[in-house]
C-alpha cells in the first residue's frame, strides 16, 4: 500500500564542496509514527532534513507527500506543506519575549495592523496549557536557560500543526523530567496521526520513543527497520560499520593532593554557599535537574560571572577570578554548554577555532610555534575523528556533533591542570563518545582534575570518581563513586531525600 506513507523521500543526493553530504539516500515514513534516523556525526541527518523543509536545495532525487511530489524551494513552502522542524542548533531572538519568538514572523495583527501583543501572549498561554509545558509567554528569552529554550521551540514547531514534525535532537539540552513531558507531548502527536522524525544519539531513547528506524553513514542510506526487531548492539553497529561498546571504562587513576577548593561560593539564587574540593587525578561529577545551578558554578568558578562571595584556592593559595583570563591564567579551562552563544565562531575555519585558546601554550617566549601548532591541531582532529575537508573548513559548515567536537579539542589543547566539562558529549556520536571518554580519563591518569557536568546518568555514574548532587542552587549531597546510584542521585537531585 503507497500511501500508508505520508513521506517518502527517495533518490537524493546533495553535495557541499569537498563533501558528499548525501548520496541517493531515501526515507520513508508512515503516518502516526515516530521515525528516528540515526548515524555518526556528519552523516548527513540533518542535511537530509534541511532539505525537506526547503532549507537547502537538493542535487536530485524526490519528495513525495501524501502520495503527491512535492517541490520545496524555501522555508516557508515547507511550512506550507505541513512540514515544521526543531533546529539542532537553536537560534532564538534573545531580546524577545518568548510569546514573541514562538509567533516570529506569524504575529496576530490588531485592527490597526499593529502587532496585537496581548493576544500573542495569551496564544502562547493556550498552547502552553495545552501541552502542559511550565514556561510563561511574557518571559524574555535571553532569561530562559538552554532547555527551556528548547521546549520553546518544540511548543513552536507543534503550534504549526503540521503533519510532519522533525525533532534534531531535541532532548540534547533538557534532563529526564523534560524528557517525560516531551515523549508525552510526542505519543500525544503521534496519536493524532502526526509523524515524528526523531534524530538522536541517546540509544535509550530510540528504543522507547521510536517505531522505526533509518540508519545513514556517511551519507548513505544503510537500513531501515522496525526497532521491535533491533537491539541496541544490533543498531551501534549498522551505524558505526564495526562492533563497538558504548561506554568507555573510567581507567584506574591515583587521586593525588587538592587542587581546587571552592569555599561558601554564592551568586544569585543558583549558586548558594557551594563548597567543595577537587584532587588532582580526580574526576568529581555534577549532577543535577536542569536549573539546579550545574552551569552557573561553573562560570561562576571560571569567572564568567563575578562571585557575590566566596573563595576558590588553586594549589592551596587563594586566586582572584574576575574574568576568565584570569581563570586561564590559574590553569583552568571551561567547555561551556552552549555552544552556539559562547563557543563557536561560525565565520572562522575549523583551525582557528581550535586554537583560540591554545596561542598561548605553544608560544614560548612570545614566539608562535606555528609547527606545532598545526602537528597539534592535526592530532586534535585525527584523535577525535573531526569529519571535515580540511582544517581551513568554516566552522559554521561542519555538523552539529563535529562542531562539539572542535570545541573539545580546543579546550584540550590548552593543556589546562583543570579542567571544567559541561555536558562535554551532548550531540557527539557513540564512537566519538567512547573517545572523549578516553581522553577524559587520560588526563585525570596525568594528574589533572576534572569537574564535569553533565545530564545523562550513565556519563556521570561511568565517569565520575565522585558526584555532588545540586538542587535549587544547593549542593544536597556528595556521594562516592561505589554508593553513586541513578536512584541516590536522583533523590538528591529533586530534593526528596528525606522523604524517601
Ligand atoms: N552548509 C554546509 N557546507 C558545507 N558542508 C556542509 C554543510 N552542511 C553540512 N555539511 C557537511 O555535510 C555532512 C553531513 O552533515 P550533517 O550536518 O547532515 O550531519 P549529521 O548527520 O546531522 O551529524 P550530527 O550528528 O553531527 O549532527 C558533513 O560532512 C558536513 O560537514
Ligand atoms: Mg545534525
Amino acid at each position: 500500500m503507497a500511501d500508508e506513507f505520508i513521506l517518502r523521500m527517495a533518490n537524493i543526493t546533495k553535495t557541499f564542496p569537498g563533501v558528499v553530504a548525501l548520496d541517493d539516500v531515501k526515507l520513508d515514513v508512515r503516518a502516526g509514527t515516530v521515525h528516528a534516523l540515526m548515524g555518526e556525526n556528519g552523516a548527513g541527518k540533518s542535511t537530509l532534513m534541511k532539505v525537506l523543509i526547503g532549507m537547502y536545495q537538493k542535487d536530485s532525487g524526490t519528495v513525495t507527500l501524501e502520495g503527491r511530489e512535492v517541490e520545496v524551494h524555501d522555508t516557508k513552502g515547507g511550512l506550507n506543506l505541513g512540514i515544521s522542524m526543531i533546529h539542532q542548533e537553536l537560534s532564538p531572538v534573545p531580546e524577545m519575549t518568548v510569546a514573541e519568538n514562538i509567533y516570529l514572523g506569524r504575529e496576530p495583527l490588531n485592527r490597526f495592523k499593529l502587532v496585537d501583543k496581548a493576544l500573542m501572549r495569551r496564544m502562547a498561554q493556550e498552547l502552553f496549557d495545552e501541552w502542559n509545558i511550565p514556561l510563561n509567554p511574557g518571559m524574555q528569552m535571553k532569561a530562559l536557560t538552554v532547555a527551556s529554550m528548547q521546549l520553546v521551540e518544540i511548543a513552536k514547531a507543534i503550534s504549526y500543526d503540521a503533519k510532519v514534525i522533525i525533532m534534531d535532537e531535541p532532548t540534547s539540552a533538557i534532563t529526564e523530567r523534560e524528557v517525560d513531558l516531551l515523549f508525552a507531548m510526542i505519543r500525544r502527536l503521534r496519536d493524532r496521526g502526526t509523524a515524528i522524525i526523531y534524530i538522536s544519539h541517546k540509544m535509550d531513547e530510540i528504543f522507547q520513543i521510536a517505531d522505526e528506524v533509518t540508519i545513514f553513514r556517511d551519507g548513505q542510506w544503510v537500513l531501515t527497520q522496525s526497532t521491535a526487531e533491533m537491539t541496541q548492539q544490533s543498531l551501534i553497529t549498522a551505524m558505526v560499520g564495526r562492533e563497538l561498546t558504548q561506554m568507555f571504562p573510567k581507567e584506574h587513576a591515583e587521586i593525588g593532593e587538592v587542587l581546587l577548593e571552592v569555599k561558601n561560593l554564592n551568586r544569585g539564587r543558583l549558586v548558594k554557599d557551594v563548597s567543595f574540593t577537587l584532587r588532582r587525578g580526580e574526576i568529581l561529577g555534577l549532577a543535577g535537574l536542569v536549573g539546579a545551578g550545574r552551569t552557573e558554578v561553573l562560570e561562576t568558578i571560571f569567572g564568567v560571572h563575578r562571585a557575590e562571595s566566596g573563595e576558590i584556592l588553586v594549589d592551596g593559595k587563594p586566586v582572584q577570578i574576575k574574568q576568565p583570563k584570569d581563570a586561564i591564567n590559574a590553569g583552568m579551562a571551561l567547555l561551556t554548554e552552549d555552544r552556539r552563544a559562547t563557543g563557536i565562531m561560525g565565520v572562522l575555519s575549523v583551525r582557528d577555532n581550535m586554537l583560540a585558546a591554545a596561542l598561548r601554550r605553544y608560544s614560548p617566549g612570545g614566539f608562535v610555534d606555528a609547527k606545532r601548532l598545526e602537528e597539534a591541531a592535526e592530532e586534535q582532529r585525527k584523535a577525535l575523528a573531526i569529519k571535515t575537508p580540511s582544517l581551513d573548513q568554516l566552522i559554521k559548515n561542519l555538523s552539529g556533533g563535529n562542531q562539539q567536537k572542535v570545541l573539545v579539542s580546543r579546550w584540550l589543547l590548552t593543556l589546562p591542570d583543570i579542567l571544567m566539562i559541561d555536558e562535554p558529549t551532548r550531540g557527539i556520536d557513540v564512537g566519538a563518545k567512547s573517545e572523549i571518554h578516553r581522553l577524559i580519563s587520560t588526563m585525570a591518569k596525568e594528574g589533572k582534575a576534572i569537574l564535569m557536568v553533565s545530564s545523562e546518568m550513565p556519563e556521570i555514574l561511568g565517569m565520575s570518581d565522585r558526584v555532588l548532587v545540586m538542587h535549587e542552587g544547593e549542593v544536597t549531597g556528595e556521594v562516592p563513586r561505589a554508593e553513586a546510584t541513578q536512584d541516590k542521585i536522583m533523590q538528591l537531585a529533586t530534593g526528596t531525600e528525606a522523604a524517601a
